[in-house]
Parts: structure tokens; C-alpha cells; sequence
């Protein structure tokens, strides 16, 4: 079978990681790469041999592409998806956050869509194989219904940036239900369009409660789904799946564990050093990530880190900050105002190399692999 033809847009840091989790799957063939950044064109092109285009588009109209993957800064996102979605290829991965404004993602999705494009948004946890495992055994009912989901130390400093893993998680343990309404507060300005952290409480459609807290060190890290006949827990390091003892109900004092259904060890995976062709190990999610991606074009459908999810969780941060606008009052979801958003940090929005200064931003790069 002919292998997905893929072109890299932005080898920067993430860039690198994600083509190397890439260049791991034999489904695939990273065969061009495009970015405006001279330096890093060039270390990338000679790093793989790849065809190197300073403009995108150029390698879209000389390449046949079947898998785009822009690992942008942020504030590139909308015009390069829509341009690589207009340019024909099958399936775009970009990074996270999807975007700004919610206008600007519904415009990324709707054009997608109208394409019957595969469309993912950020190497997420979702795609770990110890979250997808979980979200099989409570989505099979083997611990009855999901009754609450605890968001334990909540988004970190910013829902929309960081915070999107975690509200990812979120939505998927509710069964990826409709959010109908959510309450909260941001850690600093409710004025301010700009990202930050937040607490809160999350009604979904199908009645899942959900609770955001705000304190990182107000019950430990991670995450809790209590269910009808127990509980997964993660700490975001270790999980672990738990049944009510037979006859005492929901208690919550006598658990026992469930052997044999989640992978053991660390969610991410050991850590590992460069592979015998010089590369660093590019991260057990994103080859996960990379994997679900693929997957998902072969089957013709979204993986589970899909645009649409970037939209949710974005809209869901957006909503917890205009509840505060409102004096912490519900707020409905979808959101009407389109034009709502959330500016993330400098460093997500924007090339790196300029904020963090050429060499220290060259190490980092460079580090990917022992040329
Ligand atoms: N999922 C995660 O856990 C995770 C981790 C790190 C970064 N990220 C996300 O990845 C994205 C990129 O981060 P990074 O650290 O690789 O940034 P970076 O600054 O190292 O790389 C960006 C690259 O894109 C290039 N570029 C910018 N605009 C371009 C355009 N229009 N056309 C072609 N090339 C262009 C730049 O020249 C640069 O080489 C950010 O959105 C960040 O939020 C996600």
C-alpha cells in the first residue's frame, strides 16, 4: 500500500518531534518540509534529506501531501490550516491551542468538513494509551454510569494553552456529551483576554457533573471519575482503575484495584535516550498522537484530539471566564459571540527564537537529534 505522503510546515521545536513520531510509523513518508525561518529550514533539510520550501504553499502545489502538520505558533494556525484544507491534502494535524477567537476555529472546522478532511488540534493525553484504555473500560460500563469528574489542581496558569489537555480529558470521561452550562472564575483579571487560570463547575448535557479546582495543591494533581461501581484516578503520572468492595455500596474508604486492564508504569513512558540513528525519543504521546492521527484517516473519520475537540475546550475556557464577567453566574453553551477568545501566552503565539534568544532557542533545537 502507498504510504501517506507528509509535509512538515514549522521544524521548530514541536515541529521536530512530531516529524520524528512521524518518520517512526511505516504508514507514512515525511517527504517535504516548508518554513519561513531560514535556519531551521535549513538544519531540518539537511537532518532528513526532505525536499525544503520557504513558503507553504509552494510545497503544497509541488508536492503531493496527503498529511499536513503546521506546528505553528498560534497566531498561524487559521490562515495556514484553511490554505493547506484549500490545497486539497486529506488529513491536517496542527498544534495547540486551535486558535484565538471561536469565529476563527468555526471558519478552520467548517472549511474541513466541507472537504471531508481529517482534522486533529495538539498532541494531547487523550491519545495516551493509559487514557484510552480507561475511557474503553468506563465507556463499556463496566463501572456503571459516570456520575462526577474532578479536574484536581485544575487548567495550571492557563485553561486555553495547558489547560486544553485537561478539559480534553474532561469532555471525553463525560462521553464527549454537549457542555450545557459551566460557572467559574479566572486566577487573575475576568477583563483580561488574555489566557490565565481558572476554577470552576461544568453541568453536561447528559447530566455528568464535573469540577474544576483551581488550587494546584488543593487535592493533589490529576484526575478523579467517580462512577456508579467505582473510580479511575490518575495523578498524572501513575493511574489506576478501582472497584467499590462488593456489598458496601459506594464506598469510598473500601476500593479494590483493577489488575490487568490499564498499562502499567508511567503514563508517558520511561524516559529515553537517542535511538540508534541519532534521534531523541520524540515523547510516547506524540507518537501516540502521530499513531491516532493516522488511524483516523485510515478509517475515514476524526481521532479523538480532533478540531471539533479544540473548539469545545476552547469555548468551555471562554465560558468560565465570561461567567466571572458576569459575577460568576451560569452561562449557557454554545456561546453566541463568536468573536470571544483567549490570547495565549507569548511563547505559544509566537516564533520562539526571537523571545527566548537565538542560542538558547538553537540548543533546544539542536538537542533533538546527534548530527
Ligand atoms: N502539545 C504539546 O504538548 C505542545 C508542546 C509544545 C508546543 N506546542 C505547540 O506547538 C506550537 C509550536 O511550538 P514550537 O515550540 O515548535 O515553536 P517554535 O517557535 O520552535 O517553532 C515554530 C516554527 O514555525 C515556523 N513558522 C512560523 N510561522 C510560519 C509560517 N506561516 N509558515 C511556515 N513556517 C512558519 C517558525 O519559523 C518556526 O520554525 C505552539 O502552538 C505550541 O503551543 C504544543
Amino acid at each position: 500500500m502507498a504510504k501517506y505522503r507528509v509535509g512538515l510546515i514549522g521544524a521548530g521545536r514541536k515541529g521536530t518531534q512530531h516529524a520524528r513520531a512521524y518518520m517512526m510509523d511505516e504508514r507514512v513518508e515525511v517527504v517535504a518540509v516548508a518554513d519561513g525561518d531560514p535556519e531551521n529550514l535549513a538544519l531540518f533539510q539537511q537532518r532528513t534529506g526532505v525536499a525544503a520550501y520557504a513558503d507553504y504553499r509552494e510545497m503544497l502545489e509541488k508536492q503531493a501531501i496527503d498529511i499536513a502538520a503546521p506546528i505553528l505558533p498560534v497566531n498561524a494556525n487559521p490562515e495556514v490550516v484553511i490554505g493547506c484544507a484549500e490545497a486539497g491534502v486529506k488529513a491536517i494535524f496542527c498544534e495547540k491551542p486551535i486558535s484565538v477567537s471561536l469565529a476563527e476555529v468555526d471558519q478552520m472546522i467548517d472549511v474541513c468538513r466541507s472537504r471531508r478532511i481529517v482534522f486533529a488540534a495538539g498532541d494531547l493525553d487523550v491519545n495516551l494509551p493509559a487514557y484510552q484504555k480507561a475511557l474503553q473500560f468506563i465507556g463499556s460500563g463496566e463501572l456503571g454510569a459516570v456520575k462526577s469528574i474532578s479536574l484536581l489542581g485544575g487548567p495550571g496558569g492557563e485553561m486555553s494553552g495547558g489547560g486544553c489537555q485537561r478539559f480534553t480529558l474532561m469532555r471525553h470521561f463525560a462521553g464527549c456529551a454537549e457542555v450545557a452550562w459551566m460557572m467559574g472564575w479566572v486566577s487573575d483579571d475576568p477583563l483580561s483576554d488574555h489566557d490565565q487560570g481558572g476554577a470552576g463547575y461544568v453541568r453536561f448535557a447528559n447530566g455528568i457533573e464535573a469540577f474544576i479546582y483551581g488550587d494546584k495543591d488543593a487535592r493533589g494533581r490529576g484526575y478523579e471519575v467517580a462512577c456508579e461501581g467505582g473510580v479511575f484516578r490518575s495523578d498524572d503520572n501513575l493511574v489506576g482503575l478501582y472497584r467499590h468492595v462488593e456489598g458496601d455500596g459506594a464506598s469510598w474508604d473500601k476500593l479494590e484495584k483493577i489488575e490487568g486492564v490499564l498499562p502499567a508504569g508511567r503514563i508517558y513512558g520511561e524516559p529515553r535516550g537517542y535511538d540508534e540513528q541519532g534521534w531523541k525519543w520524540p515523547g510516547d504521546r506524540n507518537v501516540a498522537s502521530c499513531k491516532a492521527l493516522i488511524d483516523a484517516l485510515q478509517r475515514g473519520e476524526d481521532p479523538p484530539g480532533s478540531g471539533e475537540n479544540g473548539r469545545k475546550v476552547l469555548e468551555m475556557a471562554i465560558a468560565l471566564r465570561e461567567s466571572h464577567r458576569q459575577g460568576c453566574a451560569p452561562v449557557k453553551l454554545p456561546l453566541v459571540d463568536r468573536n470571544l477568545r483567549i490570547i495565549p501566552s507569548p511563547a505559544r503565539m509566537y516564533n520562539k527564537k526571537p523571545i527566548f534568544g537565538r542560542e538558547k532557542y538553537m540548543d533546544q533545537v539542536l538537542s533533538h537529534k546527534k548530527d
